[in-house]
């Protein structure tokens, strides 16, 4: 017999009831993402959803996820292969795809033994509760897809954050269609949130003891809101009371006015790190990716923040064999890292995405072999430029924000302004505590030293 609870009302309501309120949220993809899973927990708990522990115990599993590769979707793919087994065990069980690959990849998702009962894109997520709620009532599938030119979640502030970083997305969708990126289709166009509204969100986190907050957008630096600009938004973010270290990601390099290198130069609370994704070195290439931004334009950018802002610390993401990219293009992608010398970088195999300009236009002709080649060389140049990098550090000292243990036994992790990591020897400080540490050691991914 199913055992009979109370819920928020006060009424009574049996397991099988209360077993498709119970809420699993599941994240893959970048920080957006885990800010979205934020709201849809937000938007369900007001609905008298609750937070299941795991997947086995609960009623509704959501997969909120990412389409950037196809890497990702073969996770998700997996993934749900193994939920098809939890919902043969539990009857009944409600399976959700949100997210990037919900928007991109329907059709599949909508096949009949997907065993997924739900989809969501990006920008329908308060209708999740009526959804849940229809699947459960009828058995037949949902799904919700259309991008919205407004919608924001403005009024939706995610209460339940963990860590010592909360994100914040500023504004959402991208209008750059860079020809090998799927986001312009699964985010839809770009808007940008009241910063009033902004301020507030900023303003209930440092009530809740948060001290750092990273402004979120899949192209954060055109945020524009009448005429209230990217650097407007940083300063008056910097001005909440609480506020210690505010971060942004990710920018795109043609949106860098002189006002917003001066706000991170001079601003004390603006984080010296940008994130400035190349993508290629060769002129010709980037043009082929609708980057619209020259290879001497991005170095000139490159040298003229490190000559602004003192310290800073540069990142980047790389795509190799994008179609066509020849080895001297890709020769091209080498010396430009090496010119600028990155701190670090994330780099990729180019993965076709459907529906994106250079799949219709070019076919993936770079074989998975000369890819893999390109990336072994590209990552060991960078291994040996961060490792560079880093030892410039020693002997430093940098005001770190502890995040939690480290690795090691009785080793305290966290991240000087620039986001590095650093590790040291457990002082007793606590998530969020600020500690002076002097370097002594570093790798290429990390600095190692002691609390002075
Ligand atoms: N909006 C951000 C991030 C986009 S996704 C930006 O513009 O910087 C993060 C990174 O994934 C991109 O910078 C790019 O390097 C990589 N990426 C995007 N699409 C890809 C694809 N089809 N194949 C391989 N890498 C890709
Ligand atoms: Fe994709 Fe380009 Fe937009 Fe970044 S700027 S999300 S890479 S289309
Ligand atoms: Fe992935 Fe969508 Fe983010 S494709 S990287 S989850 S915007």
């Amino acid at each position: 017999m199913d055992k009979a609870t109370t819920n928020g009302n006060g009424q009574l309501v049996t397991d099988k009831q209360t077993r498709h309120k119970s809420v699993f949220v599941e994240t893959y993809g970048c920080q957006m993402n885990e800010y979205d899973s934020e709201i849809v927990r937000e938007i369900l708990r007001r609905n008298d959803f609750t937070l299941a522990e795991s997947v086995d115990s609960a009623g509704v599993i959501l997969l909120n996820t990412c389409a950037i590769r196809e890497g990702a979707h073969d996770k998700i793919r997996s993934r749900i292969g193994e939920l098809r087994h939890i919902k043969k065990q539990n009857k009944g069980t409600i399976l959700g795809v949100l997210g990037c690959m919900a928007q991109n990849l329907k059709k599949e998702l909508l096949e009949d033994n997907t065993g997924v009962d739900l989809i969501a894109g990006p920008d329908s997520y308060k209708a999740l509760p009526v959804m849940i709620d229809r699947v459960h009532n009828t058995g037949e599938r949902e799904f919700k897809l259309t991008l919205s030119e407004y919608e924001t979640y403005a009024d939706v502030f995610p209460t339940n954050r963990h860590g010592t970083n909360a994100w914040i997305a500023v504004m959402r969708g991208c209008d750059n269609y860079c020809t090998f990126c799927v986001v312009p289709m699964t985010r839809g166009r770009e808007r940008s949130r009241d910063p009033y509204n902004v301020i507030e969100e900023v303003k209930q986190l440092t009530g809740h003891g948060f001290k750092q907050v990273t402004l979120l957008g899949q192209n954060v630096n055109s945020y524009k809101f009448k005429g209230f600009d990217f650097a407007k938004l940083i300063t008056a973010v910097s001005r909440i009371d609480g506020i210690e270290r505010i971060r942004f990601t990710s920018p795109h390099p043609k949106d860098f006015p002189e006002s917003l290198l001066e706000v991170v130069a001079t601003n004390p609370k603006a984080c010296k790190h940008i994130h400035l994704p190349l993508q290629a070195g060769s002129n010709r290439v980037l043009d082929a990716m609708n980057r619209t931004y020259t290879r001497e334009y991005f170095v000139e950018l490159a040298e003229r923040m490190r000559a602004l802002i003192p310290g800073l610390v540069l990142t980047t993401d790389v795509i190799v064999g994008f179609p066509t990219e020849t080895e001297d293009e890709f020769q091209e992608t080498l010396a430009v890292m090496h010119e600028v010398k990155f701190d670090s970088a994330f780099m990729f195999k180019y993965s076709e995405r459907k529906e994106t300009m250079a799949s219709r236009t070019m076919p993936d002709d770079i074989s998975d072999e000369i890819k893999t080649d390109r990336i072994v060389r590209l990552v060991d140049q960078q291994r040996q430029i961060s490792y560079q990098r880093n030892q410039l550090h020693l002997g430093d000292t940098f005001n770190v924000m502890v995040e939690g243990y480290g690795k090691k036994p009785k080793q305290l992790l966290g991240r000087n302004d620039g986001n590095k990591i650093v590790v040291f020897p457990d002082t007793g400080a606590k998530p969020g505590d600020f500690v002076n540490v002097k370097i002594e050691e570093v790798t290429p991914n990390t600095l190692i030293g002691v609390a002075v």
